[in-house]
């Protein structure tokens, strides 16, 4: 079967750690360049890899064996360096949030209809095996009888990693270039529920706060709280931290059923249903590097849907209204 020739753009957290080591391993994917103009960072991936490195998206342009490019530069060059992907007729994957506000990701939206490319919202939580997993529960296997009536999400994300993430500086502490940590962060657990339970939002309400760790030398802190009403009745609720200390990295999500069965997702690796009679049954995900989140089988899904010809399963529509969910929430940051 052909390959689909795929350049890397933008090789930090997630280019570099989670795509560029996806698409080197899907069968159906050519590896032919990564890109970014951190030479150090190009180098050591072409060479691990042996692709070619690019140090600017003009480069790369210029390199007819690219047919599709997985953007995943910081958010505020999210519309530049897309328009210029879709403008020469490449197929792109981009990473979440689509553009920091509505007006730009509207923009992207539609050059891509106009230049006939495909589009793909990298929300990989719908591909990460726990979540899979937990939607057969709900759905094929009715473990919550007629479904969650409450989703109950947890995610804390500790200041050390966060710092070494995004650096003191770093766009991503910029609220007014990026719309800061929490809009980045909150797009894919909307995303989750929405598409858990098959339904969409019909209100939104958050309240964030923000502040500076001094201890990280510029890394930010940050609390959000946001509850949803989705249109199946299901009601959802969020908390959001991005200061807590070393080790304290947890993601948990409950779901209470129309049954009055619990279900809990901890991580990428436990799935608990509690039950009145057995009381609790536990099972393991053993999953492990890229695609423990996703990252891999979203690509993979981006690489064959884009051979295929077929429209992919996560629609821009999906990445606009997860992105604005996320503006909605950055919103109602407390001003300091
Ligand atoms: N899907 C996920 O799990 C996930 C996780 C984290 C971040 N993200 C998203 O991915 C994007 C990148 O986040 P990150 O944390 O990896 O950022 P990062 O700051 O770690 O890395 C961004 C990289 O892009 C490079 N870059 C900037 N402009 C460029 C350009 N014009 N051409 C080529 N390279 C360029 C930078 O030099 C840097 O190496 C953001 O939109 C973020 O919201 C997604």
């Amino acid at each position: 079967m052909k390959k689909l020739g795929v350049c890397v753009v933008g090789l930090g957290f997630v280019g570099g750690q989670a795509h560029v080591p996806s698409i080197n391993k899907i069968k159906n994917a050519d590896l032919i360049a990564v890109c970014d103009m951190n030479d150090k960072l190009a180098s050591k991936y072409a060479t691990k890899y042996g692709c070619r490195k690019y140090l600017s998206t003009d480069e790369a342009l210029a390199d007819p064996g690219i047919e599709a490019a997985i953007i995943a530069v910081p958010t505020p060059f999210h519309l530049s360096v897309a328009l210029e992907f879709i403008n020469a007729g490449k197929h792109i994957l981009l990473e979440m949030p689509l553009g920091v506000n509505m007006e730009q990701t509207g923009e992207v939206i539609r050059a891509a209809e106009k230049a006939g490319v495909t589009l793909m919202p990298s929300l990989n939580f719908r591909f990460a095996p726990i979540y899979t997993r937990i939607k057969e529960m709900i759905g094929k296997e009715n473990v919550l009888g007629e479904g969650p009536v409450a989703i109950h999400y947890r995610e804390y994300i500790s200041a050390n990693l966060l710092a070494a993430q995004w650096p003191p500086g770093s766009w991503a502490w910029d609220k007014e270039k990026s719309g800061g940590p929490l809009f980045t962060l909150s797009v894919w657990s909307i995303d989750l529920f929405r598409w858990l339970l098959g339904s969409d939002l019909k209100q939104l309400h958050a309240v964030a706060e923000n502040h500076k760790l001094p201890k990280y030398g510029g890394t930010h802190g940050y609390t959000g709280y946001a509850v949803a009403e989705f249109a199946c009745g299901t009601i959802a609720s969020m908390q959001y931290s991005g200061g807590v200390s070393a080790g304290q990295t947890m993601v948990s999500m409950e779901l209470i059923g129309e049954n009055t069965n619990i279900l809990t997702a901890v991580d990428t690796h436990t799935i608990r249903l509690n039950t009145d009679d057995p009381f609790e049954t536990v099972y393991k995900v053993d999953v492990s590097g890229p695609k423990m989140w996703g990252h891999y089988q979203e690509d993979e899904h981006f690489v064959n849907s884009v051979l295929e010809g077929k429209t992919p399963d996560i629609t821009p529509e999906d990445g606009m209204i997860a992105t604005e969910a996320g503006v909605r929430i950055a919103s109602m940051y407390r001003s300091l």
